[in-house]
């Protein structure tokens, strides 16, 4: 299976980068997957049911959230209703929503893909491992599914390394998504999982994580709250990372990184 995930969708700018240039994206890349996190997407906080729309529409299968999950109340009645927008798994019992989906994609394949949140230097949700550690037991990759997609939205590198190794070959790629920036450490794990610590955002990288840079900046020059900070509006760069998987096995045969457009230098992988 060939998989697209894509990071976090930061306002306008990033809207617009993905609607316009996702479908070409996906055709050159031949995805038969593509997962979006979209926590971003409205001026920087949740996300609005017409942008998952126009996400979906222009070849998203899957969108995932995080902490700006709910940042958009309009979002809570439409995740009952749309089943391809997922929040983090591991908000408690009775929380709107559902951390995971599963997708059937081309070919008749079937596709898992789970949303979880970090606990390290974030607000404190159930314990995303053995949350996550249960919806694995109970879909063994390659049997249940033929692909698992697990997006860790979490700011500490630590505890999204700690999070894929303990699930090195039980997934088929762990990436993490919140800090907005990607690194560099795209890779296949020993046992075969693919996995990236951050996918980095779909935003304008000439800002502070996505916002405008001198409002940011000026928070940290003067300690006192500034005005509300909006996006930045440049030209944005999606980020992400692409891998191939073994229908048989679920497990992830190559991995590349994705960015392109906008500031940051381009890497793209070939469609073979
Ligand atoms: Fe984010
Ligand atoms: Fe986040």
């Amino acid at each position: 299976m060939r998989i697209l995930f894509l990071g976090d969708v930061v306002g306008r700018s990033g809207r617009d980068a993905l609607v316009a240039r996702l479908p070409g994206l996906r055709e050159s890349l031949a995805a038969d997957l593509v997962v979006v996190n979209g926590e971003n997407a409205s001026h920087g906080f949740g996300l609005a049911p017409e942008m998952a729309r126009a996400f979906l529409a222009a070849g998203a299968d899957v969108i995932t959230l995080g902490n700006h999950a709910w940042d958009r109340k309009e979002i809570i009645p439409y995740l009952e209703t749309e089943r391809r927008v997922i929040r983090p798994l591991n908000f408690p019992p009775g929380t709107p929503g559902h951390g995971t989906v599963m997708v059937e994609v081309a070919g008749g394949r079937r596709a898992l893909v789970v949303n979880v949140m970090g606990r390290l230097f974030m607000d404190p949700l159930d314990d995303p491992f053995r949350t996550v550690q249960a919806v694995l037991q109970a879909n063994p990759l390659g049997r249940g599914a033929h692909a698992i997609i697990v997006d860790i939205h979490a700011e500490a590198t630590s505890e999204k390394q700690a999070f894929a190794h303990s699930f090195d070959g039980m997934a088929s790629l762990i990436v993490g998504t919140h800090t907005h920036v990607p690194t560099a450490d795209h890779r296949l794990l020993p046992g075969g999982t693919a996995f990236q610590t951050d996918a980095g955002m779909c935003g304008d990288y000439d800002s502070v994580i996505g916002m405008q840079k001198g409002g940011a900046a000026l928070r940290f020059w003067r300690k006192m709250p500034g005005e509300k900070l909006g996006p930045a509006e440049g030209e944005a760069t999606l980020c992400g990372v692409f891998v191939e998987t073994d229908d048989a096995t679920g497990l992830a045969r190559r991995v590349r990184a994705i960015r392109t457009g906008g500031g940051l230098e381009p890497a793209e992988a070939a469609a073979d």
